[in-house]
């Protein structure tokens, strides 16, 4: 039998966090040593202080479990190897620091460390040649940080990494993005309900910044940017979950409708031929029906059970001379945060990362 490792929750209370919840259940490879809350929910059963709108049931015995508060001596006396972080990005920072200086491998969907050059940003399909970053962080510190990216920009990344061959000039995309992405209780009903609110904080940003982080490459000096410019417009919608993406990309040379749909059709990674745990058998689904992809309909794309929200979902493609205009759709809290940072860690714990001698 194999010795499953000992995971902390940190925010598993929040909408990110409930998702490792559901995903960790009857997990192979790792099970919850510890669920960590803000004062607000420590030191209650879990069940009874969430707010559960993650997809199905709060698994059974996990729901049974007290919330304990957040700090480096809780996560510790844990016992826990692993950390999945689901913490505001106001307070991940100094605290992910400190977890990695006691040698645990903290895995993160705050953005407090993306642009630190020691730590890698991995969507494993993509770049997973990048957690070399982490091996040299672990020789450092004992532990290591790795981030996945921003929600939106994990369903782009998947888009553009198997359109990279045709040669991409340059992107152009704008975002339709659920209310879940700003958290459990992040927007009013009053502002949301039947409106569009045209700026999220830090998101184009972002969107313009962590492509190139994703689909650079990697030396001996770190990471040098993939050089294509990125442009982003962001919106929110009342949608609940699955951030839609317009997407405009210039190539270098004509492109065919066909062959940029092949290219997604066909991507895979080392998830698909390791066939890891959260590995979706198909990360890019291409619908040919003229209004897809949709939020209530391809939100959840992916297989086996497990994969369920993982596959990103493209649609309406249409080429001119260079220029290819499509759709994407990413399940925000699942692929674009909880389900990357799992596959990530299943990732490492295939390549030996998580071995402590
Ligand atoms: N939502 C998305 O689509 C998405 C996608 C990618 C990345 N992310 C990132 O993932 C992280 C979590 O997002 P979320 O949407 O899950 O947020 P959320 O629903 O607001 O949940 C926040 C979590 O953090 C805990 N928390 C808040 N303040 C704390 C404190 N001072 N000390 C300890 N714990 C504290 C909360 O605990 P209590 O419930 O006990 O207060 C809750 O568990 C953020 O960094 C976010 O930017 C989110």
């Amino acid at each position: 039998m194999t010795h499953k490792r000992k995971v902390a929750v940190l925010g598993s209370t929040g909408l990110v966090g409930q998702h490792f919840v559901r995903m960790l259940d009857g997990h192979p490879d790792f099970k919850i040593a510890m669920l960590a809350g803000s004062e607000r929910s420590a030191g209650h059963v879990y069940a009874e202080v969430v707010d559960w709108a993650a997809d199905g049931e709060i698994p059974l015995n996990t729901g049974k479990t007290v919330v304990q508060p957040t700090s480096v001596e809780t996560v510790v006396a844990s016992g826990a190897e692993v950390v999945f972080s689901a913490l505001p990005a106001s307070i991940a920072g100094p605290l992910e620091t400190a977890l990695r200086g006691r040698g645990l491998f903290i895995f993160t969907n705050a953005s407090s460390h993306r642009a630190d050059p020691d730590v890698p940003v991995v969507i494993p399909e993509i770049n997973p040649d990048h957690l070399e970053l982490a091996a040299r962080q672990k020789r450092a510190h004992g532990g290591f940080i790795v981030a996945d990216s921003n929600c939106s920009t994990s369903g782009l990344a998947l888009l553009l990494a198997p359109l990279r061959p045709l040669g991409i000039r340059s992107v152009v995309v704008t975002t339709f993005q659920a209310i879940s992405g700003a958290g459990r209780r992040g927007l009013a009903a009053m502002d949301i309900a039947a409106n569009c609110i045209p700026f999220i904080p830090n998101e184009e940003e972002k969107l313009g910044r962590e492509p190139g982080r994703i689909l650079g490459t990697l030396d001996q000096n770190g990471i040098h940017l993939w050089p294509v410019p990125v442009r982003a417009n962001c919106c929110r919608v009342p949608v609940r979950d699955g951030h839609l993406l317009s997407v405009s990309v210039e190539f270098d040379r004509a492109v065919e409708e066909r062959a940029a749909a092949e290219a997604l059709t066909a991507f895979r990674g080392l998830p698909q031929e390791w066939n890891l745990p959260s590995a979706p058998a198909q990360p890019v689904i291409v619908r040919t029906e003229e209004a897809r992809p949709q939020p209530v309909l391809d939100a959840w794309a992916g297989s086996p059970e497990r994969a369920r929200g993982m596959a990103v979902t493209a649609g309406r493609l249409r080429s001119r001379d260079c220029f290819l205009d499509l759709f994407g759709l990413v399940h925000n809290t699942v692929r674009g945060a909880a389900g990357t940072c799992l596959l990530t860690a299943e990732l490492a714990l295939k390549q030996s990362l998580l071995d402590t001698k």
